[in-house]
């Protein structure tokens, strides 16, 4: 990071609410997104097999964006949207962001927060000193919802298989629902996001905390001091053994 990148990271750590710096080691030791998971091994033949496993995980993730292919499954086909918005970053990372669907940012360059809330989102991430290559960042539809409506019950359902099986295959350890659709899509609630927020869940596998969407973030900013509170404990989830 140089000078003028530490400086933007302290100037949003501050607009974030964050009143210091903590003197806890797992807090400043930055995990390792690629590290292997199981215990017990050890030089090469660790390395070798995390090697293998990433290849056949990326490949794996290949094989789930074929199987949709030019998807014509639900309406979205049929209302605008340019292309198929799959997901991005690290097949190992051990978190994973889920947002609600792309915009026309993301419809046009085909990856999932580009826009404004997305480089806010961007923003969050390094605030806890990750970068958006560590983690993998999806959302629930993989198609635009015309004029960025919201998604509807029919589409939700006919993409989420595809969401689990990313989620399945990356195995974070911890997963961040970004927002009402993405909290209520997975954990199978009606309840509103300023009641989900903050809770951690364990979900298939690993944990999940819902926290407030970028784009409520750029309507409310008063609201990244809860956001900061959700991704610190996001921080400390992830230095879990
Ligand atoms: N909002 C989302 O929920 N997802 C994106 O990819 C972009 C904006």
């Amino acid at each position: 990071m140089d000078q003028d990148q530490l400086k933007e990271h302290l100037r949003f750590a501050s607009e974030l609410g964050v009143a210091g710096v903590s003197r806890d080691p797992a807090w400043r030791s930055r995990p390792d997104a690629g590290q292997e998971r199981q215990a017990g091994q050890g030089g090469q033949e660790a390395e070798v097999t995390k090697v293998a496993l990433f290849t056949n995980q990326a490949e794996a993730l290949v094989a789930i964006r074929e199987d949709i292919g030019d998807c014509t499954r639900c309406k979205l086909h049929t209302l605008g949207r340019r292309q198929v918005v799959f997901g991005v970053g690290n097949p190992k990372a051990d978190l994973m962001f889920v947002g609600e669907a792309p915009g026309a940012d993301e419809d046009i360059q085909g990856v999932p927060f580009v826009g404004r809330a997305g480089q806010l989102l961007t923003k969050i991430i390094e605030a806890i000193g990750l970068t958006r290559d560590d983690v993998y960042i999806a959302n629930v539809i993989k198609c635009r919802p015309p004029q960025n409506r919201n998604p509807e019950p029919d589409e939700i359902e006919t993409c989420e298989p595809f969401l689990f099986r990313q989620i399945d295959l990356i195995r974070p350890k911890v997963i961040v629902a970004l927002g009402k659709f993405a909290a209520q899509t997975l954990l199978r609630t009606d309840a509103p996001i300023s009641r989900l927020r903050g809770r951690v869940s364990d979900y298939r596998g690993g944990k999940l905390i819902p926290t407030f969407h970028p784009a409520y973030l750029l309507r409310n900013p008063s609201s990244k001091r809860e956001v900061w509170e959700d991704m610190k404990l996001v921080r400390t989830l992830l230095s879990e053994k």
